[in-house]
Order: C-alpha cells, then structure tokens, then sequence
C-alpha cells in the first residue's frame, strides 16, 4: 500500500528508532482494501476478530503495540481464515499517519483505553486533543470514532476533553449521523467482563463534520480533576449513570 508523508502529532511519547521502518515494511506486504476500520490497542482480538466475521465488505486493522500480542492475533486470523483482517504490531500515534491519507478511514474504535492515573504518565493517555485532531484528519466526512471506558473518572476527562475539538459531533442511535454499521461491533474482551461483574460503560460515537482543522493551541486540561478511582473499575455501583450502556 502507498505510504503517506505525515507530520505526526505530539502525542508520541515512546517512538523508538526504526519503528516507522517496520510498519513501511509491513505496509509493503498488505493490502488494505477500502473502506477501512481501524481498532487500536486490540490486544488479544476478540473485538477485530468478531469485527472482521461481522462485516466481510470491510477491511478491519487492529494496530497493538505490544508486538507480541499482534504477531499472535496476525498468526489467528491467517488460520482462522478472516481473509479482512489485518494486524500490525505498532505504536498507532505513529501508524496512523504514516498509513492512511487524509478523509480515508470508515471508522475507528479506541475501545477501553489504558487510563493511565500517574501524572507523569498522563501524556500517554491516547485520547487528548491531539488525537482528536489526528482521528478527524484520518475520517471520511461521516465517518467515526468509536469510544469506551468503563472507568468513571476516563468518561468524565473525555467529556472534558470532548469540547476541545469542533470537528467530531457526538451522535445517538436515531440521530442522521448514527452510523448504519453500529449494529455489527461485537464486545471486546474487557466489556465483557465488566458487563458480566454487573460494571457501567460509558460509549461515545462521535461523526466526523468535515471542518477543518483550527490553528488555535490545544487548552491544558487539569488532570487532577480526574484521579485515580481507589476500587477498581466494576466493583462500586456507578455514582452517576453511565450515556450510554454497551
Ligand atoms: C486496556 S487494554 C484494552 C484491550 C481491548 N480493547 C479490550 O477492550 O479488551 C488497552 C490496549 O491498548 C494497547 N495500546 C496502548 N497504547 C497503544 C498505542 N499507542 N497503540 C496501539 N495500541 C496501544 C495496549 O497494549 C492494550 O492492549
């Protein structure tokens, strides 16, 4: 597949060198027929696996950046015979641009994210405005971003985070960007467990408008308004009610 040019965003906090070699050379081995469906951090695929045998028409990537778990999950869906899915071992702040060219993707999922409670640890979070921006560089107009947590204080710092783009309109089944293909995404392996546990989820689907980007600076959002809960997520009946349950 053709390679893009990318200006990467100032999320990357672990590139290491070499890294962009080895998704060019992966790159080189795949084809990534359109529309395209990108899941980051799939970890041990349940998600893209159930994702790619729900929709055939779509190419599904999971891009995982623990190497191992990707090089295990390529191996299943070979054997498994999901001729769309693919997988790619890789830091996805670092994949993305390099991989797809503007206003191509179908949608993406950032689904149960690592939280990432330490305040110097903060700066990995995936979801921040930069991400946003990237997310909605990558979209097709009317196409989306799919988000999950089930931990109370992530929802609340992504709707904190949420107003910091006017490029992604958070959207409701019955709204006119809903997306058509909402009926297909499995749970992943996370949601099922804490479903199970009787544990809230919060979802955000969020449509790409189509604007462009703004050139304002990106405001500083105060991590110590969202500490880390001291049960774990699951374990205490929700303070609030979850938008949205699965
Ligand atoms: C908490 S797990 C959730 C796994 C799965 N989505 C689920 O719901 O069961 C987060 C996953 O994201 C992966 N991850 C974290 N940062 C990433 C990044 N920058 N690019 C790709 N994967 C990433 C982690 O290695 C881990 O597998």
């Amino acid at each position: 597949m053709e390679l893009q040019t990318p200006t990467f965003p100032d999320l990357i906090t672990r590139y290491r060198a070499g890294e962009l070699e080895d998704i060019a050379a992966w790159a080189a081995t795949r084809t990534m027929p359109a529309p395209v469906h990108v899941e980051i951090g799939s970890n041990r695929g349940r998600f893209l696996k159930d994702l790619a045998a729900a929709l055939p028409s779509r190419t599904v990537l999971g891009i995982e950046i623990r190497r191992k778990f990707a090089e295990l999950l390529d191996a299943e869906v070979k054997d498994e015979g999901l001729d769309n899915a693919r997988v790619l071992g890789a830091d996805a702040m670092l994949a993305l641009p390099l991989l797809f060219a503007d206003a191509s993707l179908e949608c993406v999922y950032l689904l149960f994210p690592d939280p990432w409670w330490k305040k110097r640890h903060a700066k990995r979070r995936l979801f921040a405005p930069a991400f946003l921006d990237l997310v909605a560089d990558k979209l097709k107009i009317g196409g989306h971003l799919v988000v999950k947590t089930d931990v109370e204080p992530y929802a609340s710092f992504i709707e904190a985070v949420l107003p910091c783009t006017e490029r992604l309109d958070l959207v409701e089944p019955g709204d006119a960007g809903w997306p058509e293909h909402a009926e297909s995404w499995p749970a992943t392996t996370r949601e099922r467990k804490v479903t199970a546990a009787g544990g809230p989820v919060w979802r955000y689907v969020l449509c790409n408008n189509g604007k462009p980007r703004s050139d304002a600076p990106y405001p500083e959002i105060d991590l110590d308004r969202f500490p880390k809960p001291e049960a774990e997520p699951g374990d205490n009946p929700p303070a609030r009610r979850p938008r949205h349950r699965g």
